[in-house]
Formats: structure tokens, sequence, C-alpha cells
């Protein structure tokens, strides 16, 4: 898994310099004061594009310090896309930037890799969506776009969450799973220890519109990816009965005046 995830890494940076380098640019360069010299006219530089990717991935991993403007809890992105959005089956940000634009069920309409970010920001950050050409938004995009692995159009193989079949949960024996799987890190309140231990419910966790506050999609998540010490031992029916019990729990509410992300 390491060897992997490092030779992922350095594929990725090989891309950033031989491929990619354009297309921050372009998005970059317009926000940029004029320049000075001539010198500075120069397209952005190698080490300028990857200070912008690094900056990137300090916001996914601590999205509350880094962007808090538009943060409303005490997630980062990272929490959900685990290890910095590389891990497979907690929907990765690999390869993903050529899939867009693309239909969003949800929205009802073509939606583009800002849109679907500003829709994480209102509904698993509880917070705003940020705007399109905010220094913010233009990181994070530069670093999900870092994470090409350069097969344009095509889903990486691990993306989403994992398909599982669909189950009833049951609140009540979802209790003991919390009790005896989860509290030890996310706490009896709910609440973990932020930003170590992220919040499941509470005011520190997701709003009622993200995608985790469904029982399937919390269930695929938690099955393949909790608890975090020994991911995949949870029946399939523990992991919905857990989820059921998380969401009988009070959360931030979604505000409808961004039910367009
Ligand atoms: C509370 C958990 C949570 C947090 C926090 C979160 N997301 Fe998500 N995100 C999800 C889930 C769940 C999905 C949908 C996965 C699915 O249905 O396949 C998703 C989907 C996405 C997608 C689309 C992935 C795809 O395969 O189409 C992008 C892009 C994304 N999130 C970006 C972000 C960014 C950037 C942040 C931080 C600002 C963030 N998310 C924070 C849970 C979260
Ligand atoms: C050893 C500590 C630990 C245990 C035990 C654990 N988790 Fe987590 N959980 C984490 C951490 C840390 C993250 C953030 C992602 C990461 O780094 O793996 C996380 C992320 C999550 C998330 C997404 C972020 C959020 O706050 O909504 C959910 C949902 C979740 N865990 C549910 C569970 C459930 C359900 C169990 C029990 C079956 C469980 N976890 C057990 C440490 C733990």
């Amino acid at each position: 898994m390491l060897t992997l995830r490092k030779s992922l890494f350095s594929s990725a940076r090989f891309l950033l310099g031989a491929q990619l380098l354009g297309i921050s640019l372009a998005s970059c360069s317009s926000h940029q004061k004029p320049p000075a010299t001539p010198a500075a006219a120069a397209p952005m530089s190698a080490a300028e594009t990857a200070a912008l990717v690094t900056r990137g991935k300090l916001i996914f991993d601590q999205t509350p310090k880094y962007a808090s403007t538009y943060v409303g809890n005490q997630l980062s992105c990272s929490d959900c896309h685990i290890h910095s959005g590389t891990a497979d089956y907690a929907a990765p940000m690999i390869d993903l930037a050529g899939l867009f634009p693309m239909f969003n069920k949800r929205a009802g309409h073509v939606i583009s890799l800002q849109n679907r970010i500003q829709e994480c920001f209102s509904r698993s950050e509880a917070g705003t969506p940020l705007p399109t050409d905010s220094p913010e938004m233009l990181a994070l995009v530069a670093y999900i776009d870092s994470l090409s692995l350069g097969t344009k159009g095509k889903p990486y193989k691990a993306r989403g969450l994992v398909r599982i079949p669909a189950l009833q949960g049951n609140p009540a024996a979802g209790r003991h799973v919390y009790i005896s799987k989860c509290i030890g890190c996310h706490g009896d309140e709910g609440d973990g220890e932020p930003p170590i231990l992220p919040a499941v419910w509470g005011r520190d966790s997701f709003n009622d519109g993200a995608g985790m506050n469904s029982t399937e999609k919390m269930a695929a998540f938690v099955f393949y990816n909790m608890p975090q010490s020994h991911p995949r031992t949870l029946t399939l029916q523990q992991a919905y009965d857990v989820a059921a019990f998380i969401h009988t729990k009070p959360r931030p509410r979604f505000n409808q005046a961004y039910k367009n992300y």
C-alpha cells in the first residue's frame, strides 16, 4: 500500500511538471496583479505551481484552519476523503479532474469540478460555497489536478464509495456497535477531538444535506474505512446499524439558500 501511494505521488509530480502546468497556469495568471517586469510576465514557474498544489493540500487536510471563511464545522476534506484524497473507496480525488463537467443528480444539471467542491463546502463542511475565483478554490483545484494519473476521462478504479447492497439499519443495534467499536475515537457525544478525531454528529459535524447524511452512503464509507484502527472488520449489517444510529443524532441544518450546490 505504501509503495503504491509513493509511486502515485511520484507519477503525479511527474505529470505536474510535464503536462498539468499549462492548465493550472492559465487559471491562475488571470488573478495576479499586472507584472512589474517582463520577466514576471512569464508563465508561472514550476516552483510557483508546486506552491499552489502544496497550499491546496494544506487546505484539503486542515480545512477549518486554512479556509475558515467558508467552513461552518470542524471537518476537513481529508476526514472523509482519507489520506488527503488518495484512499480507495473514500471518494478519492485521483483522476477526478478529467471527469468534469458532469451531470449531477442532486443539482439536476451539469456541474463543474468547482461546483462539486462548492457542494461539499455547503453540505459536508456545513459552510458556504466559496467563489470559483477565490485563492482557496484555485489551490484546491490545483491539488486535485495534481492527483491525475493521466487517464483523462476514465474513472479511477476505486472511485466513490464501495458498492454495497441496500439493507435496513437498526439504530438500537447500531448503538451497541458504536459503543464497542467507535466511541473510543469519536466520543460518547459524537464530537470526537478535532482536528485529529472528527465529529460524527453535533455542531462540529456535517449537515443534514451532506452525502454522509444518507444511511447507505455512510454505511458504505464505514464498511470499507472504519474503525480506522481495524478497517473492514464490521459486517455489512453492523455498518448499516451504526450509520442508522448516528443518523438519529442532531447535526447542523443545511441552508436551503445553497440548494443549487
Ligand atoms: C463529511 C464527509 C465529507 C467531507 C468533510 C467532504 N466531503 Fe467531499 N464527498 C463526500 C461524499 C460522501 C461524497 C460522495 C461520494 C459518492 O457518492 O460517491 C463526496 C464527493 C466529493 C467530490 C466528487 C467525487 C466524485 O468521485 O465525483 C469532490 C470533488 C469532493 N467531494 C470534494 C471535497 C472537498 C474539496 C472537500 C473539502 C472542502 C470535501 N469534499 C469534504 C464526503 C465529504
Ligand atoms: C482509531 C480511531 C477511530 C475509530 C475506532 C473509528 N474511527 Fe471513524 N474516523 C477516525 C479518523 C481519524 C477519521 C478521519 C479519517 C482518517 O484519517 O482515517 C474518521 C472518520 C470517520 C467518518 C467520516 C468523518 C466524520 O466525522 O463524519 C465517519 C462517518 C466515521 N469515522 C465513523 C466511524 C464509525 C461508525 C466507527 C465505528 C464503527 C469509527 N468511525 C471508528 C478515527 C476512528
